[in-house]
């Protein structure tokens, strides 16, 4: 199975981490920059700006999980796993956004790794992907993660058998969060500290 170009988190200035409910609103910024060929191809037809900012209001919700590329707090890169409240199933979904500034970096197959093993702790053993036939970066991204895919006529589907978890994809995924915590804990006080600055001087 691939190995992650950015092992350790780290990608350019940026890194790779969970987002977190509270920062909806950076997927929400990320996924309403994306042009209308990656917007078609992220949801398999076209969409619209009042679509997106809708679905990214319901992606945190039960059952969604998010990792991102998160650089100067701004979100260039996100996947999502879906499915994580049909525990019967053992199946969940997994999509891709990457900015097209920001690809062949190895970020893509960075987020589908740590999606493959935040399944594999949540008991997913089948993981889906589901994208256009003409989508070559997303079929050689599935390929590299030795997906098998299925070829329809409107879309293919890439299936990964994730296997079940170790202590090793579970510590993977618990130092991950530590990480993701501690930016989350960074980027709200960089955001408030001008605030708290202004603040002290007016009371000055
Ligand atoms: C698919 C997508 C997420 C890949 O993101 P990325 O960050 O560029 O991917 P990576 O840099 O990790 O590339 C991983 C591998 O994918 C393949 N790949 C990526 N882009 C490619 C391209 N344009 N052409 C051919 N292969 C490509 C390569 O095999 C690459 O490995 P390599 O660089 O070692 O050769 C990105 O192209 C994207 O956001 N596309 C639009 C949205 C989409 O198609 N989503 C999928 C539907 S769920």
């Amino acid at each position: 199975m691939a190995r992650s170009k950015f092992a350790g988190g780290k990608t350019g200035t940026g890194v790779l981490r969970r987002l977190w409910p509270a920062e909806r609103e950076l997927f929400k910024e990320h996924l309403l920059r994306l042009d209308a060929v990656t917007r078609r191809e992220r949801f398999g037809t076209a969409v619209n700006d009042a679509f997106l900012e809708n679905y990214a209001m319901t992606t945190f919700g039960v059952g969604g999980l998010v990792y991102a590329y998160v650089e100067d707090d701004v979100v260039r890169g996100a996947a999502e796993l879906r499915g994580l409240d049909d525990i019967v199933a053992q199946t969940g979904e997994a999509a891709f956004s990457v900015e097209a500034g920001w690809r062949r970096r190895g970020i893509g197959a960075d987020l589908l790794g740590r999606l493959i093993t935040a399944a594999r702790n949540r008991g997913i053993r089948t993981l889906y992907m589901t994208f256009l036939p003409g989508n070559t970066a997303m079929r050689r991204l599935a390929a590299k993660f030795e997906a098998d895919l299925v070829g329809g006529y409107a879309d293919v589907e890439g299936v990964i058998a994730t296997g079940g978890p170790t202590p090793f994809t579970i510590l993977d995924e618990a130092l991950d969060n530590a990480t993701g915590f501690a930016t989350l804990a960074l980027s709200i006080q960089r955001r408030f500290w001008p605030t708290t600055l202004l603040a002290r001087a007016l009371r000055a």
